[in-house]
């Protein structure tokens, strides 16, 4: 083995999928794109990394809510273009064609064309790190959407597609909930 780049490491730990977070600031819907993910238990608690440089990160510090929604790979150019604009300058669901829906338990909305959405409370701001902590308390899985494939972040530009799954549910029974 030859070392290589510390700096690059992370790329060799690829996350869950790229997820997409909607919010509410009292004005309007907005969505941001996130790779930095985290379950954190069988308790519906999830963590995200980001910080104040992107204006999503008012709306969760002042109402504590969010939705998750997972989009699929044939999304990709709408997941990029959702990432690489600010919701400062433009209306994203306008934009990018995508349909806000009232999930009825947060103010943030539901993302109608993507696979499925959890509606999520911030119960933490680990500022030290830039994590946050969510708790999900509703969630809504679309099984009439055809495409199911979601796609992983590599963290360089490239996207890995979700692929064949395997069954382990009974050598792993004593793990599971
Ligand atoms: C594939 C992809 C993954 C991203 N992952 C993260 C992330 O994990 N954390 C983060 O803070 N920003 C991430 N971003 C960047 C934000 O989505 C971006 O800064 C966005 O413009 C923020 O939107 P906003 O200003 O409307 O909140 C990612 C962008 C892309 C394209």
């Amino acid at each position: 083995m030859r070392e290589m780049d510390i700096n690059k490491a992370f790329t060799l730990i690829e996350p869950g999928p790229v997820v997409l977070i909607t919010t509410n600031d009292g004005v309007k819907n907005n969505i941001m794109t996130i790779s930095w993910t985290m379950v954190v238990d069988f308790t519906p608690k999830f963590a995200i990394t980001t910080g104040e440089w992107n204006y999503s990160y008012k709306a969760l510090k002042k109402f504590k809510e969010c939705v998750i929604a997972i989009p699929t790979a044939d999304q990709i150019n709408q997941i990029v273009s959702i990432g690489t604009t600010s919701g400062k300058d433009i209306n994203k669901f306008e934009k990018f064609g995508l349909t806000p829906v009232m999930g009825g338990n947060v103010n943030a909305p539901l993302i109608k064309e993507c696979l499925a959405n959890i509606e999520c409370k911030v119960v933490d701001f680990i500022k030290k790190h830039d994590i946050i902590i969510l708790e999900g308390i509703a969630a809504y899985y679309n099984s009439s959407q055809k495409n199911k494939q979601t796609l992983h972040a590599v963290g360089d530009g490239t996207f890995v597609l979700d692929g064949r799954k395997i069954n382990r549910k009974k050598a792993m029974q004593s793990k599971l909930p």
